[in-house]
């Protein structure tokens, strides 16, 4: 093979490495020096170095081999010597060229001779000098062939479309950064909406002070213990405090009817769900299904609830979570014609509940999160805190907990096999 053919297939595998240095994805500084040293090595360079610039002004070393780390202290290029780059050619790089017209080798080139740079090229993408490239001259003491030209150009346009898609990734990054910044503050704006209808809601009901909010909190202590997403999770703690907004278009003197109210205002009373779903339905809510959940909190899985009396399968997971969450807040907070009921109470209830009212599997799931706040196991108190001082304590809680855990989780064993 002929000495020129070879060294045409070396360059060639050269460019080829370079080209996948740059496609990279990895560390941007570490893909420019790794070209760099391809191309020192493919031309058996001493030494060289790659500054980028945006601009006229300073220039920031990005790769340097064999040379000071002080090279690029207090370089800049302006408007006018970029444009010499622009238009001059790989030879009116030459160092040693004492008659060009680049006024930035001029003026450089006692310090370019004493570094031992040769060479000084632009990385000129789109019409605009990304970079310097600075190359040293070759171990042989040879001069540059046409040929070593033709591939520096070729490997420093390949250095400066990295660079050049560099930035364009940055600035790509930015820009979902701000994206991203915008849409938190959105949904943020959404919360704060949302948490501001939950207390007109709960306002209207004198009786259930901060219902709404307990019961968003619930739902979302339970969702994340189910394992939800955490975006479900947020998505059903606005279901919670929003659950109710129905009432908002019931009259006020039956929500706050102090005893049981008769047929005709409770049939009333139950079109709230409905009536909520008709206000949530046309909101474009960044979460799934929280119009559905606030339509089925009353259904029951026995099919005995409302508005629709569906039953178990038919009913959304989250309209189940938001289901338990209420009742639960309704037994546990004073009402004006009853005391709330004891923990041993609740607990009875839930599981008499369990399979008819309440899906097991939720209750189960309630029941583990109020056992770890109560074991300590995390470091969370908000159920413990809702429920207010003295109503957590006693030995007698953690054991009710975990029987009503083991007993649900027994009777999910049996029905799965009663199923096989
Ligand atoms: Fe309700």
């Amino acid at each position: 093979m002929e000495p020129s053919t070879q060294k045409l297939i070396h360059t060639f595998g050269a460019l080829a490495d370079l080209g996948q240095e740059i496609a990279g994805t990895g560390d941007f500084s570490e893909m420019v020096r790794t070209s760099m040293h391809l191309l020192l090595g493919t031309l058996a360079l001493r030494r060289g170095a790659v500054a980028e610039c945006s601009g006229p002004g300073p220039l920031k070393c990005v790769a340097l081999w064999g040379l000071g780390d002080k090279m690029f202290e207090g370089f800049e290029i302006d408007e006018a010597e970029q444009q010499a780059f622009l238009a001059g050619d790989a030879r009116e790089s030459l160092v040693k060229n004492t008659s060009s017209t680049n006024n930035f080798i001029n003026r450089h080139r006692e310090k370019f001779a004493s570094e031992g740079i040769e060479l000084v090229l632009p990385m000129i993408v789109r019409g605009e000098v990304t970079g310097l490239v600075l190359l040293g001259g070759k171990a042989s003491g040879e001069e540059f062939s046409n040929d070593d030209f033709e591939t520096i150009r070729a490997m420093v346009r390949h250095i400066g479309v990295g660079i050049h898609t560099h930035r364009l990734l940055e600035q790509v990054a930015q820009r979902a950064e701000e994206n991203r910044r915008l849409y938190e503050e959105l949904r943020a704006i959404y919360r704060d909406t949302v948490r501001a209808f939950a207390a007109a809601i709960d306002i209207k009901d004198k009786y259930t002070q901060g219902h709404s909010e307990r019961v968003g909190k619930y739902s979302e202590i339970i969702a994340r213990e189910m394992g939800w997403t955490e975006d479900e999770v947020e998505g059903i703690q606005i279901a919670g405090y929003l659950h109710d907004i129905g009432k908002l278009i019931v009259d006020r003197d039956i929500i706050n009817a102090p005893y049981n109210i008769d047929a005709k205002n409770s049939s009333e009373l139950n079109r709230h769900p409905s009536a909520g779903y008709e206000i949530l339905a046309p909101i474009n809510h960044p979460y799934a299904d929280i119009p559905l959940m606030a339509k089925y909190h009353h259904e029951r899985l026995d099919g005995r609830g409302y508005p629709d009396g569906l039953t178990d399968e038919q009913i959304p997971m989250g309209a189940k979570i938001v289901s338990l969450a209420d009742s639960f807040d309704a037994m546990t907070t004073d009402r004006p014609y009853r005391r709330r009921r004891s923990f041993e109470d609740v607990v009875h209830d839930l599981r008499q509940n369990s399979g008819k009212q309440f899906d097991p599997k939720v209750v189960a799931a309630f029941a583990r999160a109020i056992l770890k706040e109560v074991n300590g196991d995390t470091r969370e108190r908000r159920i413990v805190k809702m429920l207010g001082k003295g109503y957590l304590e006693g030995d007698q809680v953690a054991t009710l907990l975990t029987d009503l855990i083991t007993d649900l989780e027994n009777s999910h064993k049996k029905a799965q096999k009663a199923q096989n």
